[in-house]
């Protein structure tokens, strides 16, 4: 698996495991019992599917949108080659969910992430996911509140999806064999940015003014049309209130 250490991988390793999978781990940094692997540079990434039944490729430059050319795109190039030569049965390919709707660079490269699986030799499923509640909570909202006020896009919506059910549907993916189909996987409810905004300020106990604005852009245009949701069916369980009622708990307990 590609992306082990990643937020949906933390989620993804266990699933398979309890399905009685034996997971090898890749990351770019060293550690125990791990595969060391870069897509960036092609490195370790024979190794990583010698003997391997499948591939599970979550790894992404996340951190790094502009790195997305590498990582991605031929990253991914390098390891379905990889997986080609290694005869493997199934590779399954993580993305992400409006990417051929919102004109960002980073969601160009997901999409011809996905054509360069399509266009192998290896057979293969693809999961388009929406956001997981640990973006929004742990990198937009924080990156967004520095300025002191919070400016949300009230027409906006968004439908977000723990990793943990993103793990189970890729776990049945598994099972199923390759299905050659692009699949789109969202959360239970579809949610304003407005009340994701106002749930997660109440969660952790911040105070900030809510400025509502309709934003400028094509890509804000696209999310204000719901690009970033999808009526497909099956859908995760686990809501956002859920996601802060777990994590902030204790901040909650602690100013009743
Ligand atoms: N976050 C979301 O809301 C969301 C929504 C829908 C879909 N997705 C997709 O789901 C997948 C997983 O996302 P995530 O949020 O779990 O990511 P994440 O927590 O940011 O983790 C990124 C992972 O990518 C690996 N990685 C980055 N650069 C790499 C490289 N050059 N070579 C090998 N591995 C590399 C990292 O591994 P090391 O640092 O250990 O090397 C890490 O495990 C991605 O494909 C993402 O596009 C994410």
């Amino acid at each position: 698996m590609t992306g082990a250490s990643g937020v949906l991988g933390s989620a993804v390793v266990p699933r398979l495991e309890e399905d009685g999978h034996d997971v090898r781990r890749t990351s770019r940094h060293p550690r125990a019992g791990w595969v060391k692997a870069d897509l960036a540079t092609g490195q370790g990434l024979v190794e990583a599917v010698d003997g391997v039944e499948a591939v599970v490729h979550l790894a992404s430059a996340t951190k790094q949108y502009r790195k997305a050319g590498e990582v991605d795109v031929a990253g991914t190039r390098r390891l379905v080659t990889a997986a080609e030569r290694a005869g493997l049965a199934h590779v399954v390919l993580v993305s992400i969910v409006g990417i051929d709707r919102i004109p960002f660079g980073y969601y160009r490269s997901k999409l011809a992430a996905e054509k360069v699986l399509q266009a192998s030799q290896v057979p293969w499923s693809i999961l388009r996911a929406t956001q997981f509640p640990q973006l929004v909570d742990e990198r937009f909202l924080p990156l967004a509140s520095r300025l002191g006020v919070l400016v949300t896009d009230p027409g906006i919506t968004v439908q977000l999806v723990d990793p943990r059910d993103v793990a189970g549907r890729i776990g049945e993916l598994l099972a199923g064999g390759p299905s050659y189909r692009v699949e789109n996987f969202g959360g239970p409810e579809v949610q304003t940015l407005d009340e994701i905004v106002r749930s997660w300020l109440r969660a952790t106990g911040r105070h900030r003014p809510v400025i509502s604005l309709r934003l400028p852009g094509k890509m804000l245009r696209a999310m204000r049309e719901g690009a970033l949701t999808t009526t497909d069916q099956p859908t995760g369980i686990r809501t956002w209130e859920a996601y802060l009622a777990e994590r902030y708990a204790p901040v909650q307990d602690s100013q009743a």
